[in-house]
């Protein structure tokens, strides 16, 4: 195979020297910018913009500008602030001990600096390293009063955290009692939220099926599972925990006698922890684990070396980001050089038509990887990629990879354009592109890929909600021509569910009577479950709740619908599209006839906001104040006009008064409206 193993370079290209001041302040400031956006996005939403790696070279390149530029330093600059994933609905907790983040390299020489910044206070004979996986998850702080689990907080901003006690409570490998060798009082256990790779594939299947998204990696996963409102629904993605640290106010004795004693409690401790001297030692132990990494359940992204003993780690301090007694030795992403073969098309349940890069098979973290995604065709585009060409193939935390480079310099002579296809690869039908979207698209809704896609859609968790329905069944149904449409399902009787494969009599029943409740869900669900574009289920709700009858809504005029505030003129052209469409009123017309709800049944008897009471000021980005103030109280909140210490949030949009200045005096959570539609589960 003529592979090749390529490292990333990770060099800090900085040329400050060459730079003018205003240049260097330019640069300083759009660092700024691209690194508090990357971590807004890390931390609120669980996605972060770019790999870890570009990450922490872009934190270390404004450093050196900060450093060699000190009259452009600034407190709260990424290189010194902590990043932040505090949400709002979340009760804060104040850490006894800040959780800081640690510092990190991705070579053996900034190794070596730390090694001897290390040895300038501690004499190198009495000094011995911990170094342990650095797992690739969630920093979790377990708080435990008289031995039993008090709290659970996450790190928040490092002083001050979200307390997700409920959610980490269905973690079963985190005991909830201490054994009695722990002192009754405070003890503080720190470690790392994750999830295995095979819980989030099986997590991942689940999701792309009932909300139809695909997760972005487990970790993200972790993160956005512990901040969950509903504490069943986070069970229902299994997480674990590895603990690495006790916390007391006196600490004495080692790091690794306090990992042996948490291991006898009955704390999950990583097996992987080695005891050296220097960086040699350091270094052979990260070489090991880096063979092993694709064989574990989990991810990691490096190694942790930390000084052993508690009062040398004492003595060494911290800078005002992180401790000094301890770094991160991070892997590069694992790349490789490979050929592109060809590129195919998948067709998704919008009908988007995305590309897929075939390539000559190669070993990249220890799987033979055949496929690579390319998201869409402006990325063959942006990327100049051609059939033949080399092209450079990387895994970063995600289970897909991807290809993120073109290595002109080999590109043969014969190498081909990549054409974008003009029909659908599945049925044939003329593809589009309109404007603004980057996806070509297929536009016919009897398009197989589409429809079995659809089906799923429709009977999701978010929509109609109708359970014992996979993947599996729906395609046997639709080969065995029992539906051709998700109306179809409404007819399917006993008999013809049991003469499918592997369906058994009790199985059949279940799938009956889930289908059947299904037929008075709503308005609001239905028009979800149509999954017509640009309509998600926030838009679904307000329409359902402006029209109330399905007839309503399809006889609305483009004006009709372009006078609902929360619709756009994209969205407004597709629901008018979608209802002008025969096969949508045949499809109508069915429902109607198997006796599916087709009106508005008033909210679902939702609690979340329960005990809540909010003040709204400002003006709100896509919701009226009425529109908002209706969708508290039909969740169980409460409105009043004034801020008082009563007041649970105030909902501020653009322009707000006064009322803000008193809430955040009387320190009441200020939240927008993307934080309340998160907490109603409506984004
Ligand atoms: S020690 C003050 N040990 O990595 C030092 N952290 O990028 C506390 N992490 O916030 C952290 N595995 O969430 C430590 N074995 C390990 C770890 C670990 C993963 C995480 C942790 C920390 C982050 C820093």
């Amino acid at each position: 195979m003529n592979s090749l193993a390529v490292a990333v370079p990770f060099k800090a290209e900085i040329r400050a020297e060459m730079m003018t001041k205003k240049e260097v302040q330019k640069k300083i400031q759009e660092l700024r910018a691209v690194l508090v956006d990357a971590n807004e996005k890390y931390y609120r939403l669980g996605r972060s913009p770019m790999s870890d790696e570009d990450f922490d070279f872009k934190v270390k390149e404004l450093a050196a500008l900060e450093a060699e530029h000190p009259e452009f330093a600034l407190e709260a600059s990424p290189t010194v602030a902590v990043g932040s994933d505090l949400s709002p609905g979340f009760r804060k907790v104040e850490h006894k001990y800040p959780m800081l983040s640690i510092q990190n390299t991705y070579s053996e020489e900034e190794l070596a600096d730390w090694h001897r910044q290390v040895t300038e206070k501690i004499d190198p004979a009495d000094l011995e390293y911990v170094v342990e996986l650095k797992i690739d998850g969630v920093a979790m702080s377990l708080v435990y009063e008289n031995r039993k689990l008090n709290l659970a907080v996450t790190r928040g901003d490092g002083t001050v955290g979200d307390e997700v006690t409920r959610n980490v409570l269905n973690i079963k490998s985190i005991p909830t009692k201490l054994p009695p060798s722990f002192p009754d009082d405070r003890v503080e256990v720190r470690g790392e939220i994750y999830m295995t790779r095979q819980n989030f594939k099986t997590f991942n299947e689940y999701s792309l099926l009932t909300y139809g998204k695909e997760q972005q990696n487990p970790r993200n996963t972790a993160a956005g599972s512990l901040k969950l409102k509903d504490p069943k629904e986070s069970a229902l993605r299994k997480l674990d925990f590895f603990a690495y640290a006790i916390l007391v106010d006196k600490p004495d004795g080692t790091h690794w006698g306090n990992l042996n004693a948490l291991e006898k409690a009955g704390f999950p401790v990583n097996d992987k922890r080695a005891k050296v001297k220097d960086v040699a030692g350091i270094m052979e132990v990260c070489a090991d684990w880096l063979k092993i990494r694709d064989d574990l359940p989990y991810n990691i992204d490096g190694a942790v070396v930390k000084v052993n003993d508690l009062r040398q780690q004492i003595q060494l301090g911290r800078t005002s980001k992180s401790p000094k007694w301890v770094i991160a030795y991070k892997y590069k992403t694992e790349a490789v050089e490979t050929v592109l073969e060809s590129v195919s098309y998948q067709v998704g349940r919008t009908g988007a038509v995305t590309p897929v890069a075939h390539l000559k098979p190669i070993l990249l973290g220890g799987t033979l990887v055949k496929r690579a995604t390319l998201h869409n065709f402006d990325e063959i585009e942006r990327l100049g990629l051609k059939i033949k060409d080399h092209v450079i193939v990387e895994k970063g935390g995600e289970i897909i990879p991807k290809v993120v480079s073109v290595v002109e310099s080999k590109r043969p002579r014969n190498a081909e354009t990549i054409e974008p296809p003009a029909q659908c690869p599945v049925c044939g039908s003329d593809l589009t592109k309109d404007e603004e979207a980057v996806a070509l698209r297929c536009d016919n809704l009897q398009c197989p890929a589409q429809v079995t896609r659809s089906i799923l859609h429709f009977v999701g968790r978010p929509a109609m909600n109708i359970e014992h329905i996979g993947p599996a069944l729906v395609e046997s149904l639709l080969k065995d021509g029992l539906i051709r449409s998700v109306a179809d399902l409404y007819f399917l009787n006993q008999e013809q569910l049991e003469s499918l494969e592997r369906m058994a009599e009790k199985s059949a029943a279940n799938v009956i009577e889930s289908i059947q409740g299904s037929k008075t869900r709503g308005l609001d669900r239905l028009i979800h479950g149509f999954g017509i574009r640009f309509i998600g289920k926030t838009s679904s709700t307000l329409l359902a709740r402006h029209f109330k009858t399905l007839e309503a809504l399809r006889a609305a005029s483009l004006e009709d619908l372009l006078a609902i505030h929360e619709i756009g003129d994209r969205m407004a052209e597709s629901i008018f599209k979608f209802f002008r469409n025969p096969i949508t009123d045949a499809l109508i017309a069915k429902l109607a006839e198997a006796g599916v709800s087709l009106e508005y049944q008033g909210a679902e008897g939702s609690d979340e906001l329960a005990g809540k009471t909010f003040v709204l000021t400002g003006t709100l980005p896509t919701w009226s104040r009425e529109e908002a103030k209706e969708i508290i109280e039909k969740a169980g909140g409460k409105t009043t006009d004034s801020v008082s210490k009563k007041t649970s949030f105030l909902l501020a949009g653009e322009a707000a008064g006064s009322k803000l200045e008193k809430a955040k005096k009387l320190g009441v959570s200020v939240i927008s409206e993307p934080d309340l539609k998160k907490m109603l589960g409506l984004s």
